[in-house]
C-alpha cells in the first residue's frame, strides 16, 4: 500500500509544470521522454532519500558518496527551464555537494536540500512538495 502511495506521489509531482495548467491533455498525448536533467533529477531525489533514511537511523555516513553531474551542463526537457539563474544555483547546488563529501553531517544535508528547494521555487514548483519530503523531520 506505501509503493502505491509512493508511485501516486512520483507521477503527480514528478513534473516541472503546475499539475493544475491545462497542459495536462498535451502530456497524455506526447508524453515526453525522459530528459538528460530530468533523469539526474530523479536519481539524486533516491540517493539523497536514502541518505535521509541513514541520518534518522543515525548510521556513520560515508564521506565522498555523492558524485552527480552538474545539473546546467544536461539536456533539459524544454529550453525554457534554462532561465539565468540555473548555471549560479547550480553551481552553488555542486559546492554544497562538495561540503557533504567532506564532512557528512546532518547540517551540510540540510543545506543541499535547501539549494534544490532555491532552484525550483523559481522556477520549477511542481516537485516541490516531492522536495520537502527530503527535509530531516527534527
Ligand atoms: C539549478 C536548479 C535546480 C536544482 C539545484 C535542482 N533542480 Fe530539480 N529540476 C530543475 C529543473 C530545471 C527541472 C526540470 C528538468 C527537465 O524536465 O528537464 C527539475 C526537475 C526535477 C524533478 C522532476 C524530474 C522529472 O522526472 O521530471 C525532481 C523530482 C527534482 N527536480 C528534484 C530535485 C532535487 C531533489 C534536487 C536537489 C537534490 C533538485 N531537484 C535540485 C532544476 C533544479
Amino acid at each position: 500500500m506505501k509503493k502505491i502511495i509512493y508511485i501516486a506521489s512520483l507521477l503527480l509531482f514528478y513534473n516541472c509544470s503546475n499539475p493544475l495548467t491545462e497542459k495536462s491533455s498535451q502530456i497524455i498525448i506526447d508524453p515526453n521522454p525522459t530528459s538528460e536533467m530530468a533523469q539526474l533529477m530523479r536519481d539524486m531525489t533516491l540517493k539523497l532519500e536514502g541518505i535521509k533514511t541513514a541520518i534518522e537511523n543515525n548510521e556513520v555516513l560515508d564521506e565522498n558518496q555523492l558524485d552527480f553531474a552538474l545539473i546546467h551542463n544536461q539536456k533539459p526537457t524544454d529550453s525554457s527551464f534554462v532561465k539565468p539563474h540555473i548555471k549560479p544555483m547550480s553551481e552553488n547546488f555542486a559546492y554544497s555537494i562538495e561540503q557533504f563529501n567532506k564532512e557528512p553531517s546532518s547540517r551540510n544535508y540540510s543545506t543541499i536540500i535547501n539549494n534544490c528547494l532555491s532552484c525550483h521555487q523559481l522556477s520549477c514548483p511542481g516537485p516541490v512538495v516531492r522536495i520537502n519530503q527530503l527535509k530531516l523531520n527534527h
